[in-house]
């Protein structure tokens, strides 16, 4: 059958459409970047605010026109609406005959021949009270392992997961309920699925957890930490660059610190999200840490890794804020000196403790809120991008920018190309497409607040 897959939300959840895709061309399917002609339509959806749920029954509702005008498509939703909504989605949308949780993604081949048979196929995650669902788990983790190069959209660059779930229970945050409890990989196929990834071409890997830097296993009387993770993967020959994505405060101990400053290949770049600079909203974001621990966080790392750069997440108009709450949030973005920061407006989420809290800043409030902060980290932004014009700096090329194109190259044979610096710097220049998935050296010669232009150095 012709699938169409489209990806919402963060990181992790493109990685679970990269292994949905391994899986289901596996079993015989075609995966189409087009919708166009599909059998099937699927979507991978993200729980985390109001607006990305909103966005999928908006589709779901257009689908449900196309198949009252007598369409046959099978539709599907994954991800963490799929369990979190359950069999609500299918009262809403009777249409949809596919619901699949994060955890049951290695079912979704023999999900999708039930609903060609006309059987709706629900399968969800058990509730963090019952016992975890250790066959999903295998299997699962059997895919993880055995995802087809192939399909991967880089040649140059992966993302492995190195544990699931979350249980920090944030009071804003839906992830603890819909990716359920927090579950490290085992190394040992962590190191493993690396070397692979690495002997087939990828140099660059990205460490991928809700809060990786948590990481832990067990075996016997060895505990593997994070810190010992990155030095067991960094010493797979061959890779060049190893990033880790998305850390918390409270697990940055100094031996994470340290390992990025002796390990070769650990990358510079910590995305430590904050949320906010007010102890007060801190607290009641159940965020187990003050804004003196942050400030100690962002030292302890400049004074332990040269170089280092830093980036974060705030959420504005939470439950209480008020302007001074505001203007500490403010005040920590030009402290930290972050390369850039995610911005977003609070969106009560159900089932969470802050759902009980009042949602009481007005929206207007909330977007003036964002609005003002956006305005300082461009302004901290742009200082932190200036102090990299004149310098050279390695650049891992991504392809064509999304410019390019639109505007004249300044020599014959070359477009303008993105790619990342080790530091996760956006820098575009002009070359040849032949460079997509090199390394390359780049003299910086200008900046904005979110990117670098420079030219390719000889
Ligand atoms: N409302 C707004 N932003 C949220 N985030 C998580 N939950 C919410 C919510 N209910 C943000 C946090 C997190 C990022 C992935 O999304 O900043 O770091
Ligand atoms: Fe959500 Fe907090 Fe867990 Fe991050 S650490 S996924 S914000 S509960």
């Amino acid at each position: 059958m012709k699938i169409y897959l489209e990806t919402m939300g963060c990181q992790m959840n493109r990685l679970d459409s990269e292994l949905a895709a391994g899986l289901l061309r596996a079993a015989g399917h075609e995966v189409m970047a087009d919708r166009r002609g599909a059998d099937v339509v699927l979507y991978n959806t993200c729980s985390v605010r109001r607006h990305a749920e909103d966005k999928v029954h908006s589709r779901l509702g257009v689908d449900a026109q196309r198949k009252a005008d007598g369409r046959r498509i099978i539709i599907g939703v994954l991800g963490c609406m799929a369990q979190r909504e359950g069999e609500g989605l299918r009262q809403r949308h009777p249409h949809v005959e596919i619901v699949c949780a994060p955890g049951q993604l290695a079912h979704l081949p023999e999900m999708i021949e039930r609903a060609a048979a006309g059987e709706p196929a629900v399968r969800l995650d058990p509730g963090r009270a019952s016992p975890p669902d250790d066959a999903a788990a295998a299997a699962l983790e059997q895919a993880e392992g055995g995802r087809d190069v192939a399909c991967m959209t880089s040649r140059a660059q992966a993302y492995v997961r190195v544990m699931r779930g979350c249980d920090k229970f944030c009071s804003y945050c839906v992830v603890p309920f819909v990716r359920g409890r927090e579950r490290s990989r085992d190394p040992g196929a962590i190191v493993e699925e690396v070397r692979r990834l690495v002997d087939a071409g990828r140099t660059q890997i990205t460490l991928l957890g809700q809060t990786v830097n948590a990481y832990r296993w067990r075996q016997g009387d060895v505990t593997v930490r994070f810190s010992d993770l990155l030095a067991r993967v960094s010493a797979v020959a061959g890779l060049r660059r190893l990033r880790f994505i998305t850390s918390h405060p409270i697990d940055f101990g100094d031996d994470v610190l340290q390992a990025m400053r002796d390990l070769a290949a650990v990358c510079e770049y910590i995305h430590c999200p904050a949320q906010s600079g007010s102890d007060a909203v801190l607290k009641r974001m159940n965020r187990r840490y003050t804004r003196a621990e942050y400030d100690d966080l962002v030292d302890r790392a400049r004074a332990t890794v040269p170089g280092v750069v830093l980036a974060g997440d705030f959420i504005v108009g939470f439950p209480g804020e008020t302007e001074a709450d505001h203007a500490a949030s403010a005040d920590l973005i030009r402290r930290s000196g972050y390369k850039n920061s995610f911005i977003f407006k609070y969106s009560p989420r159900p089932g969470t403790a802050a759902e009980r809290q009042a949602d009481d800043v007005p929206e207007a409030v909330k977007r003036r809120r964002n609005n003002e902060l956006l305005a300082v980290q461009d302004e901290v932004g742009l200082a932190h991008h200036r102090a990299y014009v004149g310098r050279t700096v390695e650049v891992l090329v991504e392809g064509p920018s999304p410019r390019a194109g639109r505007q004249p190259a300044s020599a014959p044979g070359c477009v303008q190309l993105v790619g990342r610096t080790r530091w996760d710097h956006i820098v575009v220049f002009d070359g040849p497409l032949a460079l997509a998935d090199r390394y390359v050296s780049v003299k910086i010669t200008d900046a904005s607040s979110l990117t670098l232009f420079g030219e390719v150095s000889a």
